[in-house]
């Protein structure tokens, strides 16, 4: 259940000062207290001195960890209990990474009224996040391995890719949705295509997968003429800009599938009336703070830039998360 909606009914105070629970599993997490915990730290003293915090605030912070089900209380001092053991970085679930990107888009979010008055993203281009701040712009797409780890795994079933053959994963990151196909379908041979700095992320997550450095912003993404792939991937690229670029990258991609081959776009698809499904419409804003021009796109928006590409076939098919495989052929 989403915070501030009780019984199915939402309450607009408590929607309001959601915000504190964010900052609770960040303040836990990113303080190292989730992890001093799970090292068996259960002081609050200790874990203020350990961590150098203030202790009146490490004992307000363990208080309202277990208001919220993060910790429960045991004996003298405090325990993470099962909800709050995967903030800890070890645990086998961890989510310390994704709450490291998450209490980024936080302070991102804070802009909101602001971005909703001139409409421009509060983060600057990614060739600009990974020039400026690697580690920041790594630590994110890190994460996003992260993510694909918990949620990923849908993608082959919802790619209706049941043959293998040689795929490009373009603006694949550390490669972690080639490396769920590879898995999945026999003779995958992928390579993910993405700005230069992204190429020790594949080494260090999914060496299995190769690496090629390209760039959306040229055409053919900067591969040379003729080079071509049984199946080009998009996953999460299309929400990261306006129509008219999306419209771009497509057309490179149908250029990069060899006749007969597929396209396989991996996305936060909306409704036609924009409101539906819930996460899908939350992430329309998340896209427009954190990317200029992005949004989520409907399936007759995503249906009709395939087939102006040239593409036809298309097929939608939606699993239990919130991104669906939508997927077209390039005609013979
Ligand atoms: C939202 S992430 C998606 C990552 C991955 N496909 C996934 O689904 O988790 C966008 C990716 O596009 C890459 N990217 C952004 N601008 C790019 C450009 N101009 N050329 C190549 N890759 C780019 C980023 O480095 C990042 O890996």
């Amino acid at each position: 259940m989403s915070p501030g909606i009780a019984d199915g009914q939402p309450d607009a105070l408590d929607l309001l000062t959601a915000y504190q629970h964010s900052a609770v599993v960040a303040a836990a997490t990113l303080t190292g207290v989730a992890d001093a915990m799970a090292a068996g730290e259960s002081d609050s003293v200790a874990l203020a001195s350990t961590l150098s915090l203030d202790p009146r605030a490490v004992r307000a912070l363990l208080g309202s960890m277990v208001a919220l089900g993060l910790a429960e209380a045991k004996g003298e001092g405090h325990v993470l209990s099962e909800t709050g053991a995967p903030l800890a970085t070890d645990h086998p679930r961890s989510i310390s990474a994704i709450v490291g990107k998450e209490w980024f888009f936080y302070k991102v979010w804070g802009e909101l009224p602001e971005a909703m008055v001139d409409g421009h993203a509060r983060v600057d281009p990614w060739q600009m996040r990974l020039g400026d701040d690697p580690q920041q712009a790594l630590g994110f797409l890190r994460a996003l391995d992260d993510l694909a780890g918990l949620f990923g795994d849908e993608l082959p079933g919802l790619s209706g890719i049941t043959e293998g053959g040689t795929l490009l994963d373009v603006g694949g990151a550390s490669g972690s949705h080639s490396a769920y196909l590879i898995s999945a379908v026999d003779g995958i041979e992928a390579t993910v295509l993405d700005l230069p700095e992204v190429g020790v992320l594949v080494e260090e997550r999914h060496p299995e997968v190769a690496f090629v450095a390209g760039d959306l912003d040229q055409p053919r993404f900067g591969l040379a003429e003729g080079q071509q792939w049984d199946i080009v991937l998009l996953a999460n690229i299309l929400h990261d800009h306006p129509p008219a670029k999306c419209r771009e990258l497509l057309a490179s991609a149908f250029e990069l599938v060899r006749p007969g081959g597929r396209i396989v776009l991996y996305e936060w698809v909306l409704d036609d009336n924009r409101d539906e499904p819930p996460a899908v419409a939350l992430f329309a804003l998340m896209m427009m703070v954190e990317n200029e021009g992005g949004n989520s796109y409907t399936e007759s928006e995503l249906r009709g830039w395939l087939e102006e590409a040239g593409f036809d076939g298309v097929e939608l098919r939606r699993g239990f998360g919130p991104i669906a495989g939508v997927s077209a052929v390039r005609p013979l």
